[in-house]
């Protein structure tokens, strides 16, 4: 088995200084300044680790784009909107997002558009896709000027690193990382630790695991919070359950295939299952809509018609193309009921489009 740089570090680091939590591990993987999956590598596509909806199909991001227009009308068309993206990858999606959003020039005007972004990597991509479009870079979303927000986040939230938590005799434990007998990463038993969680997650048996993600719910009331006093809204589409459950979900991803999770931190993706029902109650300083499933939202906002003119536009080859790229983000057994979408709005506004009937 290779052993990554990274996996030595941290190996180093427990040595020196006892076990390290699921947190710590997962912030070392995935953003440590030298080793981090995100900081040197381009991970999309093909010939990457995963991808995304909006590398799927262009739709994703004028649906999303179309989404943000509406509700900038609902909000009275402020002649200056803060529009941010956190976690922008290529910079796809806010491409996409702004080339539908064209069709109304005043909405291009009052857009201010910043990327919060950690990856110099994706910052330096996303240059490149955004040419010719003014854009500020921030490290965190508290750095991102106030004023009325629009906010996009697609696959960041899965990305914040969670806490686990095991069950033994009826008392929950830290799960930690510490090493084994040879000296490589394991999975060790903390000392007794009651986790924040949903009372349906607490007083689950024994043997089951819990998983909290403080930076996710500090992210989700800073937005709340942020929209509270400032107006607009957020719309963050990840996947997880709509409803707290207890359960392993951390996942590492290389090359389009499940890895082991501690064999070679730094080298894979490395996420977990976004508790949406964990979200949704941090943010209830603003109002809350959803989750609904990625698949009913993108129909509901009429990407069936979208890519009926796609598909017209070319020969039996694009025909297949946009079938396709469809089915894979609205088909439940693809994307269209394991991701969801949940709306933050300011309590004034109206139901978001979309989200005007929940099911
Ligand atoms: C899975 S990718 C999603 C990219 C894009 N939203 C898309 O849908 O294609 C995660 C993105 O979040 C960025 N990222 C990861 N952790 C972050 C953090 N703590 N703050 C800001 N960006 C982060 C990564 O560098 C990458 O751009």
């Amino acid at each position: 088995m290779s052993v990554s740089p990274l996996a030595r570090l941290l190996a180093e680091r427990i040595r020196e200084h006892g076990p390290i939590t699921v947190a710590d591990y997962m912030a070392a993987a995935l953003g440590h300044p030298e080793h981090g999956y995100y900081m040197g590598r381009d991970p999309f596509g093909r010939g990457g680790d995963f991808t995304t909806a909006p590398e799927i199909s262009q739709m994703f991001g004028e649906i999303v784009g179309l989404w943000c227009v509406v509700v900038w009308q609902m909000m009275g068309q402020p002649g200056r909107v803060v529009l941010v993206e956190l976690g922008p990858g290529r910079g796809t999606l806010m491409s996409d997002i702004l080339r539908a959003a064209a069709t109304v020039p005043a909405f291009g005007k009052a857009a201010e558009i910043h990327l919060v972004e950690t990856s110099p990597t994706l910052r330096a991509r996303q240059r490149e896709t955004l040419k010719g479009v003014e854009v500020a870079w921030h490290e965190r979303f508290e750095q991102v000027p106030d004023g009325p927000l629009l906010l996009v986040a697609n696959e960041l939230f899965d990305a914040l690193p969670i806490r686990q938590y095991e069950k033994r005799q009826g008392l929950w434990h830290e799960r930690l990382i510490g090493l084994d007998t040879a000296g490589g990463l394991a999975f060790v038993l903390g000392p007794e630790a009651g986790p924040d969680v949903a009372p349906g997650v607490r007083d689950a048996p024994d043997g089951s695991l819990a998983e909290v993600c403080e930076a996710g719910r500090a992210l989700a009331a800073a937005l709340a919070d942020r929209i509270a006093r400032h107006g607009g809204a957020a719309l963050i589409i990840d996947y997880g359950p709509a409803a707290s459950a207890p359960g392993d979900s951390l996942q590492a991803v290389r090359s389009h295939q499940y890895h082991p999770v501690l064999e070679t931190p730094g080298e894979a993706d490395l996420t977990a299952h976004v508790d949406f029902q964990a979200l949704a109650e941090s943010a209830r300083t603003a109002r809350v809509w959803g989750p609904l499933a990625q698949g009913e939202l993108l129909m509901r906002l009429g990407i069936t018609a979208r890519a009926g003119i796609l598909a017209r536009s070319g020969g039996p080859e694009v025909v297949a193309d946009v079938t396709r790229q469809l089915r894979r983000l609205i088909d439940p057994a693809e994307m269209g009921t394991l991701f969801k979408t949940l709306a933050i709005t300011h309590p004034a506004l109206p139901p978001p489009p979309g989200f005007e009937r929940l099911s």
